[in-house]
């Protein structure tokens, strides 16, 4: 007899039908689209994944004998001298005791938040932080809460309460410097006095690597080399290729290595992209153009929107993002302005909280200030009366 729920007449796919459809009622059904038009969505900030000195790089690798995969775990065959000469030097980059590397951000995030707080530990993080950390937490052994974003007091009112309750374990405050979907700056400051008090504080600069700070190091720069402090690198965004690293103390890493599923059980990064990582590491040292371009972007953004729609509020950042509300509202809008050759995407929830569905606008060198002008010359044709 056929097990429960496997026979021929059970339609085995019926749940997940139901489940779209019911997403696709409540206008949430997502779907992959090509790209199209001017990239206003990328987040390929300062125009390097298409860069001839990254194809150049990869190329001179190949033609050195560089293998395409790494063929192995970090632990056994596939530790490359690529990967160990890149973490080498992006530690030394990002004023790290050490640096270590991963296929992606979602998993670096997921595997430090998975595997180094402890389970008396407490880990706070910031309610907007990205859902690599949320899943990180959910498999990790330490008490999550979350503290309201940006909001260092709150933050400080939860330790205070889980103090209260006899708690003596380090707290790991997680944030992001420069928030994905709002593109705001988290108060790095007093986080990090927060940490030395309580921990440790775990910083992903996914989009502020290569855009902020020094040499493009990050919003991080003033806090390098603290033995409390992890940062996050990703190589996915700013740095044009793929793969993420976690850069902080020696002894945390070591931890990873000997502790981290996620790091153990993977096949260890291209080497081609260990590669790629060090010659974009090697163009922030070199062409800070490209940060100051990005700056007159985000400048000349800012200026035509206060002409042209001066009652929508605009970031400080390459993240803009523009508020529309509604969900239907603000995937109608985005199709309009795609339809015009912009590439403008609607965020909706769960990505981000219900009521506050937007246009995420990214601004890159791969925009010219034409461009930019154009956009906003359709966005002020276009912007619902709400
Ligand atoms: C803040 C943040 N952290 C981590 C990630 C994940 O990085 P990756 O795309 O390299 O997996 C993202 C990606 O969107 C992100 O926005």
């Amino acid at each position: 007899m056929a097990p429960i729920g496997t026979g021929p007449e059970h339609d085995r796919l019926d749940f997940y039908r139901k489940d779209m459809a019911q997403l696709s009622q409540r206008g949430r059904l997502r779907s992959l689209s090509p790209r199209a038009g001017v990239d206003f969505s990328s987040n390929d900030y300062i125009g390097l994944a298409a860069s001839d000195r990254l194809k150049d790089a990869i190329r001179a690798a190949l033609d050195d004998g560089v293998a395409v995969g790494a063929a192995g775990s970090r632990l056994l065959r596939g530790h490359t001298e690529w990967q160990a000469d890149f973490e080498f030097e992006a530690a030394r980059f990002f004023g790290a005791e050490a640096a270590l590397g991963f296929g992606g951000g979602y998993m670096a995030n997921f595997a430090l938040l998975a595997t180094l707080p402890q389970r008396e530990d407490l880990l706070l993080m910031d309610e907007l932080s990205h859902a690599s950390t949320h899943e990180g937490a959910r498999a990790g052994r330490a008490s999550v809460q979350r503290f309201r974003h940006g909001d260092v007091a709150h933050a400080e009112d939860v330790i205070t309460n889980w103090r209260r309750a006899g708690n003596t374990g380090a707290v790991w405050i997680a944030v992001e410097s420069l928030y994905s979907m709002d593109g705001d700056v988290a108060p790095l400051r007093e986080l990090a006095a927060l940490a030395d008090r309580h921990g440790f504080l775990i910083v992903d600069e996914a989009h502020a690597t290569g855009v902020f700070g020094p040499d493009g190091r990050g919003l991080t720069h003033h806090l390098e080399g603290r033995e409390n402090v992890l940062t996050l690198h990703t190589l996915g965004k700013a740095l044009g290729g793929s793969g993420a690293l976690i850069c902080g103390a020696k002894c945390l890493l070591d931890f990873m290595v000997n502790r981290s599923r996620p790091f153990i059980f993977a096949t260890a990064p291209s080497p081609l992209m260990a590669v790629a990582g060090r010659a974009a590491l090697q163009i922030l040292r070199d062409e800070p153009w490209r940060r100051d371009l990005l700056q007159d972007h985000i400048a000349c953004f800012n200026d035509e929107m206060a002409r042209r729609l001066p009652r929508i509020q605009t970031s400080g950042s390459q993240i803009v993002p523009l508020i529309v509300g509604p969900d239907a509202e603000t995937m109608a809008l985005a199709a309009q302005i795609q339809a015009r050759g912009f590439d403008v995407r609607g965020i909706r929830p769960p990505t981000v909280p219900e009521g506050s569905a937007r246009l995420r606008i990214s601004l890159n060198l791969n925009v010219t200030r034409q461009d930019i002008r154009r956009l906003t010359d359709t966005l002020e044709e276009l912007w619902p009366d709400l």
